[in-house]
């Protein structure tokens, strides 16, 4: 990988974490998606969520009509799964590259959970033909019951959700998703498995709670699982500077409108998708850690994945840039994660 002090040239990354909604915010944020990443691993978590082959074939269209900037880009889609989820759906669907992955909800973790899962064990029949076929697990780790702490959930689902699950299934290929603690860092280290993986968010290596709580509440800082303390940001930092191969880039750019955001019962979720890679090439510069910059966009996903690393490259050169203030799409608004900032990097495309 030639590095210099003023520009980096990585293959072209992917993004194994992403949400693109519907209808109008779908067809405004695809495009930044596709400006900075080659495949991208789709959420399923619609308002009507995709839990069949036929959904999954419709919403894979309309994410292809809908960008237009890169006509290489790869969705890759998911499939939510439900205790109702037929293993043979799962199957042809995996088969047929329909669904790269399936996705646990824990019932009412997050955005559009409801649907997910109430009792791990309903679905075990689902996990014994997903690890047989080697389709991906990917999981929204967080234990949901009501008495447990909403800063403690991450841990308890690993020790009473996570661990158990993978003595059951040694050779489930699994995703924990958007880790943010130091316990989940030292559980997918210590574990040190080819079946086991993570990936990091922009927002949880950048920032941590007070960020979100100290001088005025910040509804753009809230997302699932919540911003932890800072010796787990450290962590989260530490472990993408260690070039663990075990971790990767998901950004889980999470559109919502501000309307929806700044409201009483605001929505969770940051949208980071024009500004992902840049804040990820920021936090791996403050690491000292460049060096291992392109595994975690580029490298570190596909293998776990089974794919092919992409062929196309990307320059990211040391020159500051602004990041977009807001995106209208009709009368809403939508405000990007660090919205307006000016970072060290910009995207030669
Ligand atoms: C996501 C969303 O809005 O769909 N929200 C979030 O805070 N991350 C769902 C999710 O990944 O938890
Ligand atoms: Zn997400």
């Amino acid at each position: 990988m030639p590095i210099s002090f003023k520009k980096i040239t990585i293959i072209k990354p992917d993004d194994w974490h992403v949400h693109l909604r519907e209808k109008n915010i779908l067809k405004t944020v695809i495009n930044y998606t596709t400006s900075f990443y080659q495949r991208a691993i789709i959420m399923p978590n619609l308002c009507n969520p995709i839990v069949n082959c036929k959904q999954s074939i419709y919403y894979r269209n309309k994410i292809l009509k809908a960008q237009n900037n890169n006509k290489k880009f790869q969705p890759l889609m998911t499939c939510y799964l439900t205790e109702f989820t037929s293993p043979k759906e799962l199957e042809v669907g995996f088969s047929k590259n329909f669904f790269t992955a399936g996705k646990l909800y824990p019932s009412y973790s997050t955005t559009n959970s409801e649907k997910g899962i109430k009792n791990i064990k309903n679905i075990y029949s689902l996990l014994e033909i997903m690890e047989k076929i080697g389709m991906p697990l990917l999981i929204h780790g967080e234990e949901t019951e009501s008495t447990i702490d909403i800063f403690d959930r991450e841990t308890k689902f690993i020790d009473n959700t996570l661990d158990p699950l993978r003595n059951t299934f040694p050779y489930l290929k699994i995703v924990l998703e958007h880790i943010t603690t130091k316990e989940s860092v030292d559980y997918v280290v210590d574990s040190n498995s080819p079946y086991l993986a993570a990936t990091i968010t922009p927002h949880h290596l950048m920032l941590n709670r007070n960020d979100m709580l100290v001088n005025g509440i910040k509804p753009y800082f809230y997302c699932l699982p919540i911003l932890k303390r800072k010796i787990h940001q450290i962590a989260l930092r530490n472990a993408i500077a260690s070039g663990n191969k075990s971790f990767f880039l998901g950004s889980d750019t999470a559109p919502h409108y501000d309307k929806n955001k700044i409201n009483t019962t605001g929505c969770a979720g940051i949208f980071n998708a024009p500004s992902s890679l840049l804040a990820y090439i920021t936090v791996f510069e403050e690491m000292n850690a460049l060096k291992y910059f392109q595994a975690f966009c580029s490298e570190n996903g596909p293998k776990f994945y089974n794919m092919p690393l992409n062929k196309e490259k990307i320059t990211l050169v040391r020159k500051p840039s602004q990041v977009i203030k807001r995106i209208k799409i009709g009368k809403n608004i939508i405000t990007p994660f660090l919205a307006g900032q000016i970072l060290n990097w910009s995207i030669n495309i």
